[in-house]
């Protein structure tokens, strides 16, 4: 469909109010043309009938630019009829577009933050550990030591003796005359306390029930121990949202006298003791 542009159609309007014929369409040149000397013809011939025809020849004439001065609205061809009635985005559809890129976010937020959903001494570990951060940097060598790779449990056989350096830190050990406060076999040589710098004591800083969380991050996320293998026991006893030593922490238990009430577990004590070497 092809418009008529709007230049043409004025002069087009033009044409046919110079020649009278105001907005009927039907008028064109070549009829007008015809049609004058037709007019003129019998008014100058002919007596009664055609006399009013010659009469209203120049009236006619006369009367046609009054209707030209306005021109006639054109009239709206469907198509474009169609498009002024057409229907405005509503506004609520607006409104849940908007909405839309939120409720992007939330979705995705969802998908992703599952994991962080981890409940136990594991999830709760995980947070602590920002207190561990600037010098053990995501488990890897910083100012301390690393722990990636197996090389906490290398260190600590038993988590017993991890808690109690986590608990009193390098000046504790140091006053209490302890060097190796963790395996006196460990590949390489035992870690001796003091010897790297200090490690600062976390009892009194952290709760006990915190301290045994952010342990349990470092041997089984960040050092790799399986929970399904061989560290499955230890897992089950301290480690797991069920763990009967995260239960009596959280009933109100104190580390110190844990091998009290929870079968199995070494003492942990309160004051710092020698590491002990892997059970035979
Ligand atoms: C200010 C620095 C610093 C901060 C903070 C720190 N550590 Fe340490 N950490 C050390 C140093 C230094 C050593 C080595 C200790 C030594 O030489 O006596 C160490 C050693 C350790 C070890 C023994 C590793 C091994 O294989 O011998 C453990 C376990 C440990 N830190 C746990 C933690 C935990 C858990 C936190 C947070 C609650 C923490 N550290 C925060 C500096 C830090």
């Amino acid at each position: 469909m092809t418009e008529i542009p709007e230049h043409l159609l004025k002069r087009s309007r033009d044409r046919r109010a110079a020649l009278g014929l105001g907005g009927d369409d039907a008028g064109n040149g070549g009829d007008d043309a015809a049609a004058k000397p037709a007019a003129d013809k019998p008014a100058t011939t002919a007596g009664s009938a055609p006399a009013p025809a010659a009469s209203t020849a120049p009236a006619g004439r006369a009367a046609a630019p009054a209707p030209a001065a306005p021109p006639p609205p054109k009239p709206d061809t469907p198509v474009v009829a169609a498009y002024k009635q057409r229907r405005r985005v509503p506004f609520w559809a607006m409104a849940a577009l908007g909405v839309l890129p939120v409720w992007a976010f939330l979705y995705a937020r969802a998908l992703t933050e599952q994991p962080e959903e981890v409940a136990g001494p594991i999830g709760i570990g995980a947070e602590v550990y920002a207190s561990c951060q600037s010098c053990h940097p995501g488990g890897n060598e910083g100012v301390g030591y690393a722990f990636a790779g197996g090389e906490v449990l290398e260190t600590f056989p038993h988590i017993e003796d991890q808690i109690r350096y986590v608990y009193f830190g390098t000046e504790q050990y140091n006053i209490a005359g302890v060097e190796i406060y963790g395996n006196p076999d460990r590949e390489g040589g035992p870690h001796i306390t003091g010897a790297r710098n200090v490690m600062p004591g976390f009892g009194g800083e952290l709760t006990d029930e915190e301290i045994l969380s952010v342990v349990c991050h470092e041997r089984f996320t960040l050092g790799g121990a399986d929970p399904s293998g061989d560290y499955a026991e230890e897992y089950e006893t301290w480690c797991s949202e069920e763990a009967p030593v995260f239960a009596d922490l959280e009933a109100g238990g104190a580390l110190a006298d844990l091998d009290q009430r929870v079968e199995g577990v070494m003492p942990i004590g309160n004051e710092p003791i020698p590491g002990s070497p892997p059970s035979e």
